[in-house]
């Protein structure tokens, strides 16, 4: 057979003859990435894209790319069917081609030890050209350097890309891993509407309009929250979904205003039950998709706990410096400003960073003014050459006594090389600024990582935390969230120190998954609303339904659900969950691909009676 199906055309390089796909002839026998040395000297078929084209004299490569990966083919001027030398000189980068012939050895020096098939080559008989492309937008190659906005636009060249198609692979495999897993355990999954009424999970709802019922609006769901927990009033005790959830929030690279949850409910449980299924389905997760064993019961930290010493709710636990409280070595300093800090109920917390002390001074300067963007008043650094305390440098190391840095050195454990960071401020603030520059300085000094992996729950959150601008509690996880059973009494006389049976699964400082036991008595759900302001009628208002539910037989239950997309992103080592999804928003909120958000059509929007009033 010919190459081209038109051999006679002269002239026809920039008009190349396409063949038809004539599966029986050019059907596949091996993708391009799959073939190996113990191929030579078979004939084979394969197909794909033109990846790179070299011409050296009178030879040709032809590099061609499928999904499982790329094929040097080589057309020898001399000796190559004329069809197959015309077809070859039409090639262009990303034109789709099939091709027939031997597979050979590479010559030694010829051998490309970074391609998997690098040690082979195929030399076709026959080359078809099944369809031509224009010259792509940017190169495949070096996408990663590219605007993201130009990749987002043209999200199909973009996924030939072999990591993202690692990438899309690896999600398909985390759908199968979870989806057998927690059939396993005998949970069934349900689909729950995506046009439904406004969920508590307390960012701006995506509205659809009614056109049956002009001026009404249904709400796409931020999690199906009130469902899953219907879902247990009817009795299915084991609940999962992994589903699509939609937020109009600001986004960031772990954000995604739409993104996907595995979403799970429980009844007759407690806290720890849900753990043991989550966190057996994590290491399931792991095992499948990396390799990699995960030691359960996963390490539990309450929520003080976290905040004091890594000053965040996700703590990234690959790094072993924490934050120590060093309030008591300080107790009767002279230094003015943490005197007046202690006086004022706060605290003076310090952060021991090993290798530090080599920070230029401008670097330190840097700290500093990162502490203030960060909202406190400054922090102070100690320099420790050595731990003997003669040789630190640094500008506040005068106003402390031999007792205090001798407590100092004791407490932190100073090492030669250190940098000590101090911070006097309310408790938490210092916590939350030093544990801030904890992941800056973890980054900047290459701290080795004590594991690859760390997961970890955060358990304990409070209940309620004050809202400034609404001046009332509000609910931090939802409002159906329980709270613990030794704290209800709490709820009148301190609503702020009450804990919540609620907890977060956290992974190398990402916040993958969260969830908490439920209210089920009427009781209790009354007083929470009472303790977040909202009067009865409001309450029925949003979720009457849900509250009348509970009004027959609602079983104790909880439940929790996870970041799909971040999951994902953590075993694909990617820094974006917009890699990880196939055709992600950008940090704008836009599709550049397909253009949404976009204006629609008079006549639909007369339809839904909906005028749009510019501002
Ligand atoms: P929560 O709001 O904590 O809980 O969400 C659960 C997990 O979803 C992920 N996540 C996001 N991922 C990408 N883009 C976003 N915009 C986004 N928002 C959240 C996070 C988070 O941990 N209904 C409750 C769960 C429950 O109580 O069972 C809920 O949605 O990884």
């Amino acid at each position: 057979m010919t190459a081209t199906e038109e051999p006679g055309r002269e002239g026809a390089a920039l008009v190349p003859a396409l063949s038809p796909w004539r599966p029986a002839e050019m059907g596949r026998d091996l993708g391009c990435g799959e073939v190996r040395p113990e191929h030579v000297g078979r004939t084979l078929a394969v197909a794909g894209w033109v990846h790179r084209v070299r011409d050296l004299g009178g030879m040709k490569f032809v590099e061609i790319r499928d999904r499982t990966g790329r094929l040097q083919l080589v057309i020898n001027r001399a000796e190559a069917p004329e069809a197959v030398v015309r077809a070859a000189e039409n090639l262009r980068a990303e034109f789709v081609v099939a091709a027939r012939g031997p597979v050979r050895r590479r010559a030694p020096e010829a051998v490309n030890p970074r391609l998997a098939t690098g040690e082979v080559e195929l030399v076709p008989e026959q080359l078809w050209i099944l369809s031509t492309s224009k010259t792509p937008p940017f190169e495949l190659d070096a996408a990663a350097d590219v605007d993201e906005a130009l990749r987002l636009r043209y999200r199909y060249l973009d996924l030939r890309r072999p990591e993202m198609f690692r990438n899309l692979w690896l999600r398909h495999r985390a759908y199968q891993v979870v989806r057998r897993y927690f059939d396993r355990h005998g949970f069934l999954e349900v689909e729950t509407p995506m046009l439904t009424r406004s969920t508590p999970e307390g960012a701006r709802d995506y509205l659809v309009p009614s056109r049956l019922y002009p001026g009404r609006f249904y709400a796409l769901p931020q999690s199906p929250q009130l469902f899953k927990q219907l879902l247990m009033v009817a009795g299915l005790e084991r609940y999962f979904q992994i589903v699509r959830c939609f937020r109009d929030e600001d986004l960031r690279a772990d954000r995604q205003p739409e993104f996907t949850q595995i979403d799970v409910e429980m009844s007759f449980v407690d806290v720890d039950d849900v753990l043991a299924v989550a966190e057996g389905m994590m290491a399931e997760l792991w095992r499948e998709l990396l390799g990699v064993e995960v030691s359960l019961p996963l390490p539990r930290l309450t929520y003080a706990e976290a905040m004091a010493r890594y000053g965040s709710d996700k703590p990234d636990l690959r790094y072993e410096p924490a934050i120590a409280d060093v309030s008591d070595v300080f107790s009767a300093t002279g230094f003015r400003a943490f005197r007046a800090a202690l006086e004022a109920g706060g605290a003076v917390r310090a952060l021991r960073a090993p290798g530090g002390a080599a920070l230029s001074r401008k670097e330190l300067d840097g700290l500093d003014e990162a502490a203030r963007a960060a909202g406190a008043g400054g922090v102070a650094w100690i320099a420790v050459p050595e731990p003997d305390p003669a040789a630190w440098r640094g500008p506040v190391v005068k106003f402390f006594t031999p007792e205090e840095r001798a407590a100092l050195a004791g407490r932190l454990g100073l090492q030669a090389g250190d940098l000590v960071l101090l911070a006097a401020d309310q408790p938490e603030r210092a916590s939350v600024v030093l544990g801030k520059l904890r992941l800056q300085l973890a980054e900047r000094l290459g701290w080795p990582r004590v594991r690859e992996w760390a997961l970890a729950w955060i358990v304990d959150f409070p209940l309620l935390e004050w809202d400034e601008e609404e001046g009332r509690y509000v609910a931090r996880h939802h409002p159906f969230t329980s709270p613990r059973d030794e704290d209800l009494d709490r709820l009148e006389t301190d609503p702020a120190g009450v804990r919540a049976k609620a907890y977060d699964l956290v992974l190398n400082g990402y916040e993958i998954g969260g969830g908490s036991i439920r209210i089920h008595r009427r009781d209790v759900q009354e007083r929470v609303f009472r303790a977040i302001g909202l009067p009865p009628e409001k309450a029925r208002e949003r979720f009457g339904f849900l509250l009348e539910a509970f009004e027959y037989g609602p079983p104790p239950h909880g439940g929790i659900a996870f970041g799909f997309d971040r999951i994902v992103m953590l075993a694909a080592g990617a820094s974006s969950i917009r890699d990880v999804i196939a055709f992600p928003k950008t940090a704008r909120a836009v599709d550049p691909l397909t253009g949404a958000p976009a204006e629609v059509d008079p006549g639909q929007l007369e339809e839904l009676q909906l005028r749009v009033q510019p501002r």
